[in-house]
């Protein structure tokens, strides 16, 4: 069962309008690229890049470490990007970050690709989870520690459509 929204539709898009102007302010005359960590990130992407107003490429990863609820702290690699980031300023979109632990998996595969920069943004925070730090450039939102599900974020493959943030309840 979900709980009633944690995060409204208007929020978001409030939100994620704001981090777009940030972001297109701060990376003016960069060779920007979003990479999205599929898949809990691709409706944040989404709307993430269509709030960005200079130029802009995007790739994706894909990892995974989760099953149910619990992180399993094993990462892996599923799908590598398509192009090579030498050179380019590298914002990795996540949906949520939570131990932290799939998120310094991937900065350390990327950091060894010599890309010029390579920062993080992230809708959802969750900082009392983390077990390792690491330095967020764009957070969305901090959210309590309960699980939650909607605009992309999943519980075992469901709920990515709800078109809010919401609490899982038992
Ligand atoms: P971490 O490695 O513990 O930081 O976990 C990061 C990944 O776990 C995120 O990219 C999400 O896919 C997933 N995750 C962590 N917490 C939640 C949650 O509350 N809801 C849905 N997915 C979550
Ligand atoms: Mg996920």
């Amino acid at each position: 069962m979900i709980g009633p929204p944690l995060i409204a539709e208007e929020a978001l898009r409030e939100r994620v309008r704001q981090l777009g102007a940030a972001i297109s302010r701060d990376y003016v005359g960069k060779q920007l690229l979003l990479v999205g960590l599929l898949r809990g990130s691709v409706i944040f992407l989404a709307d993430l890049l269509r709030a960005v107003t200079i130029p802009v490429k995007v790739d994706f990863l894909a990892v995974s470490s989760y099953v149910g609820r619990d992180s399993s702290g094993v990462v892996r690699l599923l799908k590598d990007l398509d192009h090579p980031i030498a050179g380019m300023d590298v914002l990795l979109v996540e949906d949520i970050i939570d131990t932290g632990l799939t998120l310094s998996y991937v900065l350390r595969v990327l950091k060894t690709r010599d890309p010029a920069s390579l920062e993080v943004c992230t809708l959802l925070n969750k900082p009392r989870s983390r077990l390792i730090d690491q330095p967020l450039k764009y957070i969305g939102f901090d959210v309590p520690d309960g699980f939650v599900v909607g605009y992309g974020l999943d519980h075992n493959q469901h709920h990515r459509n709800l078109p809010y943030i919401g609490t899982l309840k038992e």
